[in-house]
């Protein structure tokens, strides 16, 4: 009769199987191609709540325009924010800066090799750490993020909520006790063996071991896998309830004048801050969305001419369904003062970073352009380029 393993056998047994499956199977993905600290780190953090496939070009684009700490460090606050207009969650951009600042104050410019001064960056919380430690360091740390918690959670048949404490005590023990395992495996078999067999659970996670629909027919640690055993890989992980989706409504102007465009930037303390977006107000619908006028009167706080319907955009962020109802105003007799903001060509607002639905906004207004009729340009003096008065920003080319 087969004899049961032992705990220890089971984890040997586990991390040498990742192991051998991911030197066989792990994506070619760029920031596999390099263990510089630096760039690792800027991965992770453009890989936490977003997509591999969304994050491949952000990262490709960011290492080509700012290739070294230095770089990151000396950036202006606009660049950065350009740089990750569309991932969303801009505190994580702003953390990389400071971070940064600290690394060149308090380290030299070398990124820390030490785990206790990673983790006192803005930031880098346990799992980042630990990532950037095994990957760039080939450090034997553990790493818990949602791939990893599904992958563990049913690999050992886990059934609590992984988020209450003994249970993820219990997860990150584990992904301890395999890190160490992998380390601990020969050189011929993983050259950077907890590099790799981190990387390899976070890639059984994405690829095999999914939420939906896993592919345990070939998964190479099914033999020892919990859950499959006691037909109940779907019920894991025992995750909470969802927050309750809540529906949210804006309507966004695009006010032109002699083909300007009115933007404002958003404040420093609210969320999407520093980026740039179309004059625009929330609306609580209780019957009916508010009509074009009165959302004029709300957001300017004056009649204006009559507005015609540019785009509608439904996004998501976390538990937030939005839509947005764009219009197109254009103003024939120069603007009325006293709108705060500044006013842009279309060349001009493609260089500042907006959120992403302030981004199809412009894509819109661009489309609608390219249907207009041609009309003749007039060449503008200099003070009706810019009705509400000169701009602090350097203009860009026409
Ligand atoms: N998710 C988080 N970190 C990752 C990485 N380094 N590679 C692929 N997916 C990831």
């Amino acid at each position: 009769m087969k004899q049961s393993k032992t705990a220890a056998e089971k984890i040997s047994t586990i991390a040498k199987a990742l192991l051998e499956w991911f030197s066989a199977h792990a994506r070619d993905l760029p920031w596999r191609r390099t263990a510089d600290p630096y760039a690792v780190w800027v991965s992770e953090i453009m890989l936490q709540q977003t997509q591999v496939k969304t994050v491949i070009p952000y990262w490709v684009r960011w290492m080509r325009q700012l290739p070294t700490l230095e770089h990151l460090a000396q950036a202006e606050s606009e660049t950065l924010h350009k740089l990750w207009e569309g991932l969303g969650y801009y505190s994580r951009v702003r953390n990389l800066q400071k971070a940064a600042i600290l690394i060149q104050r308090d380290h030299r410019g070398v990124f820390p090799h030490d785990f206790a001064a990673m983790l006192e960056l803005p930031g880098i919380g346990r799992y980042t750490a630990g990532a950037i430690a095994s990957i760039a360091f080939n450090e034997p740390r553990p790493i818990l993020d949602g791939n990893v918690i599904r992958v563990l959670t049913r690999q050992f048949g886990i059934g609590e909520n992984p988020r209450d404490r003994a249970a993820n005590d219990r997860l990150w023990g584990l992904a301890t006790e395999l890190v160490t395992a992998a380390a601990r495996t020969s050189l011929e078999i993983a050259p950077r063996a907890a590099s790799s067999f981190n990387q390899s659970l976070m890639e059984l996670g994405a690829l095999v071991c999914t939420p939906k629909q896993p592919q345990c027919g070939v998964c190479p640690v099914r033999e020892d896998c919990v859950a499959r055993r006691e037909d109940r890989v779907a019920e894991l992980p025992n995750l909470p309830a969802r927050a309750q989706v809540t529906a949210r409504h804006f309507v966004a102007f695009a006010l032109e004048h002699q083909g300007r465009y009115l933007v404002r930037q958003r404040p420093a303390d609210v969320v999407n801050a520093q980026l740039w977006e179309f004059p625009n107000a929330e609306f609580v619908i209780t019957s009916r969305p508010p009509t074009s006028a009165a959302a004029t009167r709300a957001v300017f706080g004056v009649d204006l001419p009559a507005a015609q319907r540019l785009c509608t955009i439904k996004h998501s962020i976390t538990r937030f369904r939005m839509t947005l109802e764009a219009y197109q105003i254009n103003l024939t007799s120069p603007a009325p003062p006293g709108f705060a903001g500044e006013w842009h060509n279309l060349a001009e607002l493609d260089e500042l970073p907006f959120p992403g639905a302030h981004r199809k906004i412009y894509a819109a207004l661009c489309q609608a352009k390219l249907k207009a009729p041609a009309r003749r340009p007039k060449t503008p003096n200099r003070a009706s380029r810019n009705p509400a008065g000169p701009r602090s920003r350097k203009p860009a080319k026409d």
